[in-house]
């Protein structure tokens, strides 16, 4: 089958534990961010869970509790599109002085939504990657390990990395919305996936650079594989879609069943986050894919190390014009 390439299993017995660790996940409302979850707490993990649909997160809270009765959960609101609930979350993670074993920046928005602007630069940077760069940026000091067993944080990237043109034109910011149309082009189908490639390079990029600042951490990022989450209804039902046969079509029950046979469940794409997370093996500034390391392929002039840097100098500018509430 074209999507189905395996899928590589960590830890079956669950010998690596999490007991006395925190782990904090963005988007744990559902998909691979909720069996994440699930997988850490049947470890004995207790959970920071950051999503922004406060019914989700709390049907998610049960679902693990469902599963790891005697779990610890802590629910905080965090829309990435919005930097001020970004801030507020923070706040009051300091506030409470909670130490945070393992951060994963799972939450992730495709092609599927309106490929707009927010703060003047395509949505889809600001939800997948600036955000999370200002998250992290602020709770650096909340990441406590030792040296034998130190903190750890993981991206959610993904192999589309690879259709990214380095050049990062959907990192910039742009004078006003229009000019950002003018340059990139608007719709779904015509920006959304190459929008959606540039933001998981930058996932990359971004955890490249935070292993060279930040040696103390292990920063990794990942490719869960081709996986049956919320993603294609999202897709079916996003705004492209909506009311056209082939919304119906990818929607229809005949389908559904079909494809998700065909790939992974979000537990085994789940599989990769958790060695990433547990395995004492599992090494900073790589890229995994299938419980080992990857080769990262990028396209357009710059070499890495120079989208690398170009990207961390745009997202602490992010950080200086659009976080500041
Ligand atoms: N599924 C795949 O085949 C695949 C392949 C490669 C990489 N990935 C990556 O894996 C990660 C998880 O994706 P998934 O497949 O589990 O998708 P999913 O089922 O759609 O889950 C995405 C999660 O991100 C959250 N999210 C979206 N926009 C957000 C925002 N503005 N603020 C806060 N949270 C937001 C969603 O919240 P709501 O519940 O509120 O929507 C949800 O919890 C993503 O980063 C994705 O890029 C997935």
């Amino acid at each position: 089958m074209v999507f189905w390439l395996g899928s590589a299993e960590f830890d079956r017995e669950k010998k690596h534990r999490l007991d006395g660790k925190l782990v904090a996940i963005t988007g744990a409302s559902c998909g691979i961010g909720l069996s994440t979850a699930i997988l850490c707490a049947q470890r004995g993990a207790s959970l920071l869970l950051l999503c922004r649909n406060l019914s989700k997160m709390s049907n998610a809270a049960e679902q693990i509790r469902e599963k790891a009765p005697s779990t610890q959960i802590l629910e905080f609101q965090l829309d990435l599109a919005d930097t001020k609930t970004v801030s507020n979350a923070i706040k009051d993670i300091k506030m409470r002085e909670i130490k945070i074993d393992i951060l994963v920046l799972n939450a992730g928005l495709y092609f599927y939504e309106p490929t707009e602007c927010l703060y003047n630069i395509n949505s889809i940077q600001v939800v997948n990657h600036y955000s999370h760069f200002y998250l992290l940026h602020e709770l650096l000091e909340n990441l406590k390990g030792s040296e034998d067993d130190p903190a750890r944080v993981v991206a959610l990237s993904s192999m589309a990395h690879n259709g990214a043109n380095a050049d990062g034109a959907f990192w910039k910011t742009y004078s006003s919305p229009e000019e950002l149309a003018t340059e990139l082009g608007t719709g779904i189908k015509k920006i959304g996936m190459k929008a959606y490639c540039e933001s998981k390079l930058a996932n990359i990029l971004h955890m490249r650079e935070m292993a060279k600042r930040y040696p103390e951490i292990k920063f990794m990022s990942v490719h869960p594989g081709v996986v049956n989450s919320e993603f294609g209804q999202k897709i079916a039902q996003g705004e492209s879609f909506k009311g056209t046969w082939l919304g119906w079509f990818m929607n229809s029950w005949l389908v559904h069943k079909f494809f998700s046979t065909m790939i992974k469940s979000s537990d085994q794409g789940a599989q990769t986050s958790m060695y990433c997370i547990c395995a004492p093996e599992a090494e900073s500034w790589h890229y995994y894919k299938e419980c080992a390391t990857a080769e990262v392929k990028i396209k357009g002039s710059k070499n890495i190390n120079e989208a690398q840097e170009e990207l961390w100098q745009l997202s602490m500018k992010f950080i200086d014009e659009n976080c500041k509430n």
